[in-house]
């Protein structure tokens, strides 16, 4: 069988949780490929609420196999804790969860690292999460990491006391005031280390290369979006992993021809949290309302989320990027109640008018052009056809389609499992 990705193709936090888990009953196997617990993703379903960070949000369905694959980083304190949280749920996560012995750990120290690294910078910093994943990427690409896998070794231990005794002297490098007890945060990542060891670790190319031999199908789950990757990204603004289409190859060992549908999905505006350019940024009563009704507080940190009118030129560049097949429209029940709205098509770069991404988008280069299009009154929320849509709403969504050529296929009207239209 075939790998079919789901990305987001924005700043993250699209609402990938929500459509993973409405898509999951389709597959036998949900997995991560990149990221880490910098993700946040959000399901929710019978009045309750979950956000989870490293664990598929695949995880909620009965027949489904979640896959942590070699492309995350895991941090075991956080881990252990998402999964402590699930534990009321009943689910038999132990069955469920299986995690690629090559995914590199998050250490204590890594974490500070992020920290210092961050302070170090000042005014420039990144607006990180601060959960380590850059330093974590670093050691990786660096050949220094720690993995999964080395927790089975003999000589575990000798190998993080030497990384972490090298993180040390890289913090004190860095001359911050950064106060922290190693060891403490040493107990409770090694305490967290021994409750993984339940968790059953696996090759994960080999397994997903025989699930596809097996007729298994599979779905990739981003994490972040396009526009954070580390190459195609906001650059040097965004996160140190492979966001886009090609990530899911490295990350999971999936080979390329095996992909078939890309799934695109953003939100019918556009957020942002932490630094970097954002060309249809709103900073004025518009921008506050979006953030307002669209709750647009971070998951993981609780940042406010910066928001603004849709980017076709940013959005036309992560499709391409990506190969998207179809796109998912998400929150479109936040622009309920403007009355008109405001759709980047072009930007004016140089003095001139151009309709790709520059190398350049800070405010100084680069002035989004702007079509205005009727909005529309109606609350969605409850609306369950595409029938029922205010024509405004299909008016903008055909817009959308024409200026991207690609159809989308589904619209969200809520943050509930329920609220989602398939066209
Ligand atoms: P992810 O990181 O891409 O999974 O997205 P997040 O979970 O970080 O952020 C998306 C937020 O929007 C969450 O709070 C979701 O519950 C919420 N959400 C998802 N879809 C919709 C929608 O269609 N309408 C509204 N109002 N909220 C939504
Ligand atoms: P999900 O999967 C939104 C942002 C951070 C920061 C930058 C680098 O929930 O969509 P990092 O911690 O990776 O060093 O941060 O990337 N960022 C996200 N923004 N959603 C996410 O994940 C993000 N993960 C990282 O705010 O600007
Ligand atoms: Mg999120």
């Amino acid at each position: 069988m075939t790998v079919d990705l789901l990305l987001g193709l924005q700043w993250g936090d699209e609402g990938k949780g929500k459509i993973v888990d409405v898509l999951t009953s389709k597959y036998d196997i949900i997995a991560r490929f990149q990221g880490g617990p910098n993700a946040g993703h959000t399901l929710e379903f019978d009045g309750i609420k979950h956000v989870l960070r490293t664990i598929p949000s695949g995880i909620f369905h009965k027949n489904s196999m979640n896959i942590i694959g070699n492309g995350v980083v895991i941090d075991p304190v956080v881990f252990i804790k998402e999964i402590e949280g699930l534990e009321k749920f009943n689910i038999d996560i132990y069955s469920r969860l299986l995690i690629s012995r090559k995914a590199h750990l998050i250490l204590p120290t890594h974490r500070l690292l992020d920290a210092a690294s961050e302070a170090a910078k000042g005014k420039a910093k990144i607006g990180s999460t601060l959960k380590g994943i850059g330093p974590t990427y670093m050691d990786k690409t660096g050949r220094n990491g720690v993995r999964v896998g080395d927790i089975e070794l003999a000589d575990f231990k000798e190998r993080y006391r030497a990384l972490a005794d090298k993180h040390e002297a890289m913090i004190k490098f860095h001359d911050v005031d950064l106060q922290y007890n190693l060891a403490e945060l040493e107990e409770e990542f090694f305490a967290s280390v021994e409750q993984l060891k339940k968790l059953t670790f696996i090759d994960s190319e080999n397994y997903v290369s025989t699930a596809l031999k097996d007729g298994k199908s599979i779905l990739a789950e981003g994490a972040q979006g396009s526009l954070l990757d580390v190459d195609f990204g906001t650059y040097p603004f965004v996160t140190s992993s492979t966001t886009t289409a090609a990530g899911a190859c490295t990350g999971l060992g999936v080979p390329p021809n095996k992909v078939k549908n890309v799934f695109g999905i953003f939100k019918a505006y556009t957020t942002r949290v932490g630094s970097g350019p954002f060309p249809t940024e709103l900073s004025d009563e518009i921008g506050a309302t979006m953030a307002n009704v669209g709750r647009e507080f971070g998951s993981v940190t609780g940042r406010a989320r910066r928001c603004g009118w849709l980017d076709l030129v940013a959005l036309k560049y992560a499709v391409e990027v990506n190969g998207v097949t179809e796109l998912y429209m998400m929150k479109a029940d936040v622009l309920s109640g403007f009355e008109t709205l405001k759709i980047c098509t072009a930007y004016k770069y140089k003095g001139e008018e151009i309709d790709h991404l520059p190398y350049n988008i800070e405010p100084e280069n680069v002035e989004p052009i702007y079509t205005e299009v009727k909005g529309w009154k109606a609350d969605l929320t409850g609306m369950i056809s595409y029938e029922e849509l205010p024509s405004e709403l299909k008016e903008y969504i055909t817009f959308i389609e024409k200026e991207l050529n690609v159809p989308i296929k589904i619209v969200s009207v809520g943050p509930d499992r329920t609220q989602t239209i398939v066209k």
